[in-house]
């Protein structure tokens, strides 16, 4: 018998929920049938009004209870439904919750009909001006609805393993792993065996048993093991380990419970962040969990994709999840990759009344409770997220974070200095840069109290919105200014890191954002695309080559068609860059001003090489003067040279007696990119001797539409699965059309159905879709077609690997 059963398909689906839903004759014919994860209204990319997913209401299913469960128990656990929830069967109210962000679990034992059918039914609330966090204010992202994470059904013995809470210990010759163990009852005389293996390995081996003695309670004492040779969990180590719990009575295992985890110590102290006691600085960004269309409901493939986005695409080693708990499959992957995660109660700015206060310190319990054993939470958030001093509050909050968890630091965001500092880590809000203003404040200026850690938890965000077809030098100085908070915090070697906001784009309320209900605060659009933000922060990694150009070399893109400054994003030793395929220089890290980032922007100060000198008749000073000149002029423009360029143009003429004309005639030949045979540019990036990365600048004479999907191999595992696909404009040198606005058609074939529109168009030369699978297997295609290019098709395979899906029918 298998003892977890998935309720994620063959749901009944209203968006008004009515009392006679809970009738057994109750005619479903008018509900829609939906699979979980569900959001209660699917949306527009942009411009709606947030009250379309605003309302209560109603999922129902049958759920037939086999003889099997006869004399087990039934917990029905609802991962996450946003915003309040109530939860009937047959008619009976089996209980309640109040946030939108953590998971409940309801014993429907009681209730449940064995051998029959069962009517099971959610209300679920997903107005905002319900009396819980994050709803008060206004707040800066979308909160959506539905049941938008999965459901199952754990079918358990009368005694069962409620929780256990693992945590480690590396600092003796052998590491130590200690469990605490919760049984639903106190059960005496019941064996409790405990095994591990490391993730990967095949066996498992026994650790030891422990009996359980009368008086000891439901909370058994704790359970220490010794382990040889523990790898330890880091960031570029993820070791996990399982660690396999047995009940057994009579030689009959009656429950067991495998929890991941890792050996590892997180510790902050006041000079930064210790991981199994090295400093490492964290460099991230904040994630929220919305999708463009679904909102929250994404299924686990989608979880755990961004994820890797933030590790493997950006190469940031932290992720925040503002503004509250996230799904575990995000964590799941956050364990697996080895990527540290600040994660914090659900809330922005507004603190409410008591009984909302109340809440805030259950969401404390649950979220603690929920995720303790991710080995990769280095921090919970125990503050309402930028809101003001509470002693009275957050003491609560605090006392219930470190009672559960004794072992991880607390943090709370706020947004002003000096406050009253409860938690263990200072994190604080720095949005002091402007793009003038220095990166970002000190430690000092901040904290109230300098012993403790001190952490940046956002920056940027708001301080300069960027959409992937903002000109081109607005897209630079949106990147710039994340390298100088990044370079700026990494030189204050008492910050223990930082985060910036954000790491894509957003939907959000009518009181933020750009008017259509998007913040466009992500180094990244909705669906994932890389601004030139992103590679700021995927040029810190070693493992992806990263060579980009700030610029299409298009000077008509500037005004006065200056080119203005130019920079090279790069993880390579050196780029060389080429005009016209003459070599011009080869920049290294040593040209970046940026002195703390390991590879921070270069700019590009030379259109010119040594042709000058080469080509023309003049004296080496000279011939100096006038390269400095002229790439000033490529620069700046006439009319905005710096004052050392007019003091080499009148040595010029005094000296060498040129001429203005002379001056243009160079001008033309060696700087103007207009008028004669189109300029070429090419950049080669490399790395150890070898080239890695080449880019192309020439006028494009073709286009072509590239497309990607995160995965071509979908499987229904608890549900339905889904593929993330980019989409991109390019020329035939590979670069992304940055001014390309055009319609796209999506169409498919087979097991397939594509999520949001299917008449889009891209933005920036960017986009994207989202494939679902139905409930079949089999061969699928998606086709894109533009009305400039070449139709393109992508195919996916649909497999199912679980029988309960394969018997739903859609
Ligand atoms: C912060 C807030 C975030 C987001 C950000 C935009 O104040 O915590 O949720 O609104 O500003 O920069």
């Amino acid at each position: 018998m298998r003892n977890r059963i998935y309720l994620n398909n063959g749901w009944g689906y209203t968006e008004s929920y009515s009392d006679t839903m809970l009738n057994a004759d109750y005619d479903d014919s008018g509900l829609k049938s939906v699979r979980l994860p569900h959001t209660c209204k699917e949306t527009p990319f942009h411009y709606f009004d947030e009250h379309i997913y605003q309302m209560v209401s109603g999922y129902r299913k049958v759920l037939t209870a086999p003889e099997e469960w006869r004399g087990k128990k039934a917990l029905l656990t609802i991962d996450g439904a946003a915003h309040e929830s109530e939860v009937f069967l047959n008619g009976s109210k089996i209980g309640e919750h109040h946030c939108g962000y953590t998971a409940f679990t309801m014993d429907i034992t009681e209730k449940l009909k064995v051998g029959e059918d069962n009517i099971l039914v959610v209300k679920v609330d997903s107005r905002e001006d319900r009396n819980i966090p994050p709803f008060g204010f206004v707040v800066d992202y979308m909160t959506y609805g539905g049941i938008y994470r999965e459901v199952y059904l754990d079918i358990k013995e009368a005694v069962y393993l409620q929780d256990i809470f693992v945590r480690t210990d590396i600092s003796g010759e052998k590491s130590e792993v200690t469990s605490q163990i919760t049984l639903n009852e106190s059960a005496e005389g019941l064996i409790i065996r405990q095994s591990l293996r490391k993730r990967g390995n095949e066996e498992y081996q026994i650790l030891g048993e422990y009996v359980v003695e009368t008086a000891t309670g439901d909370r058994i004492p704790e359970l220490k093991y010794q382990v040889e040779n523990a790898s330890l969990w880091d960031i570029e180590h993820p070791n996990l380990y399982e660690l396999k719990t047995e009940i057994i009575r009579d030689g009959e295992i009656l429950d067991e419970r495998i929890e991941t985890f890792g050996f590892r110590k997180a510790e902050f102290r006041a000079d930064g962040f210790y991981l199994n006691n090295k400093k490492v600085k964290i460099r991230g960004l904040n994630r929220h969990q919305s999708f463009p269309y679904v909102g929250y409901a994404m299924p686990e493939s989608m979880q755990k994709h961004d994820a890797d986005i933030l590790k493997k695409e950006l190469g940031v080693n932290a992720v925040r999840t503002s503004h509250y708990p996230q799904s575990h499959y995000f964590l799941d992957r956050c364990d697996e990759i080895g990527l540290l995660v600040f994660t914090e109660i659900p809330g922005w700015q507004h603190i409410g009344d008591d009984e909302w206060k109340a809440q805030a310190v259950e969401n404390v319990r649950d979220m603690v409770l929920q995720y303790r054993n991710h080995v990769s939470i280095i921090l919970w958030g125990v503050r309402i997220n930028e809101s003001l001093d509470d002693d009275e509050f957050y003491k609560r909050t605090n006392t219930m974070a470190h009672e559960l968890d004794p072992f991880r630091a607390t943090g709370g965001v706020r947004a002003h200095k000096k406050s009253s500092l409860l938690e263990d880590v200072y994190t604080y809000n720095d949005f002091l840069h402007d793009g003038k203003t220095k990166g970002c404040e000190r430690k000092s200026d901040v904290t109230s109290d300098m012993s403790k850690a001190y952490l940046i938890s956002e920056y940027n965000g708001h301080m300069y919105p960027t959409k992937a077809y903002d000109w081109e030098e607005h897209r630079l100085e949106h990147a710039m200014r994340h390298a100088n908070v990044l370079d700026a915090a990494a030189a204050e070697e008492d910050i223990a890191g930082s985060f910036g906001w954000c790491m894509f784009d957003y939907n959000t309320h009518k009181d933020f954002g750009s008017g259509d209900r998007i913040c466009y605060h992500g180094v990244m659009d909705m669906f994932r695309n890389p601004k030139l933000a992103a590679d700021i922060y995927a040029c810190e990694q070693e493992k992806i080559p990263v060579l980009s150009l700030s610029s299409s070399m298009d000077i008509g893109e500037h005004p006065g068609c200056n080119r203005g400054n130019t920079y090279i994003l790069t993880n390579a030793d050196s780029v060389r860059m080429y005009k016209n395929d003459r070599f011009i220089k080869e920049y290294t890290q040593a040209d970046s001003p940026y002195r703390h980032l390991k590879h921070g922007p270069i700019l590009i100060d030379d259109f010119i090489g040594d042709a000058i000198e080469k080509n023309e008749d003049f004296k080496p000073a000279q011939a100096e003067g006038i390269k400095k000149a002229l790439n000033a002029t490529a620069r700046y423009g006439l009319s905005n040279l710096p004052k050392s360029i007019y003091l080499i143009a009148i040595k010029m003429m005094v000296i060498y007696h040129m001429k203005p004309e002379q001056a243009v005639t160079l001008y033309n030949r060696y700087i103007g990119d207009w008028g004669g045979e189109s300029t070429s540019y090419r950049f080669e990036a490399i790395k150890d001797g070898k080239v890695i990365k080449e880019i192309t600048k020439q006028p494009a004479t073709s286009i072509q539409i590239h497309a990607e999907a995160d995965h071509y191999e979908l499987v229904e595992k608890n549900t339905y699965d889904v593929a993330a696909i980019r989409i991109r404009m390019l020329d035939e040198y590979g670069n992304q059309m940055y001014f390309y606005n055009g319609p796209i058609l999506l169409e498919t074939e087979g097991p397939i159905e594509i999520i949001g529109p299917k008449v889009t168009s891209l933005q920036g030369g960017m986009g994207g879709t989202y494939i679902k699978t139905t409930g079949r297997a089999g061969e699928a295609l998606l086709k894109i077609c533009t009305s400039q290019t070449e139709k393109v098709q992508l195919k996916f395979s649909v497999a199912i690997d679980n029988l309960e899906i394969q018997n739903f029918k859609t």
